[in-house]
């Protein structure tokens, strides 16, 4: 059974149709990108999961449960983690605090210790740094305690909406490389991106998303040898 598994997704705002027929499924310890240009939909496909917005018709399954309808709180107890746009941190207060403000659902309270010691071990300069405030922090130091923070409700799959946004180059790559290490130590990440060629890099399978449809999806390896992909993502 897939971890997580969409079949047949519609979602409009208004009489606005926004997807069509999606289907994507992510198996468990699989790193998956979800890939497309501005508007295509990426979004709200998360937030389709997330509940944010409800589907016209279409079913997402996590380990063959329907999602839908399920509060927040419910969906983080079942090991989804969602890490939006704008990473959503407390500015004004430290790493520390804001990890700890990740320990929920109520559950994961008294295992905060235990989690926090384990996003030190997986980003060290957060424990460095654990007295300074959120709004200090490098774009690319925030992301890693987004990142972070999302791995103290121990999640089972992370949902990360354009980590690499806003951010130079560098630190771009700095954190796909982030991204990669969690997958490595088994974690199952859907990653949303616009930057193609550096998530195809790192994720095992890609889907690519235009107008609100699928269009193209495989194994990175094939992707990044495919000619369109080459011609329209990669400029090549
Ligand atoms: N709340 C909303 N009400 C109406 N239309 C919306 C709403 N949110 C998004 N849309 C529209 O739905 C389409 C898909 O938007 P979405 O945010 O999912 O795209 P995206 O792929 O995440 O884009 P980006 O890469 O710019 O973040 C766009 O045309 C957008 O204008
Ligand atoms: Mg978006």
């Amino acid at each position: 059974m897939a971890l997580l598994e969409i079949k047949n997704l519609n979602c409009h705002y208004g009489n606005v149709q926004v997807l069509w027929d999606v289907n994507l499924r992510i198996e468990e310890g699989e790193l998956v990108a979800l890939l497309g240009a501005n508007g295509a939909g990426k979004t709200t496909l998360l937030n389709a999961i997330t509940g944010a917005v409800t589907p016209t018709s279409g079913q997402i399954l996590f380990r063959g449960e329907d999602l839908c309808g399920m509060s927040t709180d419910l969906l983080l107890s079942k090991g989804i983690s969602y890490l939006p746009e704008n990473g959503g941190l407390f500015p004004d207060m430290s790493i520390q605090e804001n990890l700890e403000l990740g320990a929920y659902p109520r559950s994961m309270w008294g295992g905060r210790k235990q989690a926090m010691e384990t996003v030190f071990q997986l980003f060290p300069k957060l424990r460095e740094r654990r007295g300074q405030l959120a709004r200090t922090l490098s774009g690319g130091e925030r992301q890693m305690l987004a990142m972070g923070r999302g791995m103290m409700s121990g999640p089972k799959l992370c949902l990360y909406d354009e980590l690499s946004y806003g951010l130079s180059p560098l630190m771009a790559k700095e954190a796909m490389g982030m991204v990669k290490t969690l997958r490595d130590r088994g974690m199952t990440v859907l990653l949303v991106e616009q930057n193609v060629k550096q998530s195809m890099e790192i994720a095992d399978r890609a889907y690519v998303l235009e107008n609100g449809r699928i269009t193209l999806e495989g194994p990175c390896a094939e992707l990044l040898e495919d000619d369109y992909v080459k011609r329209a993502y990669l400029g090549m």
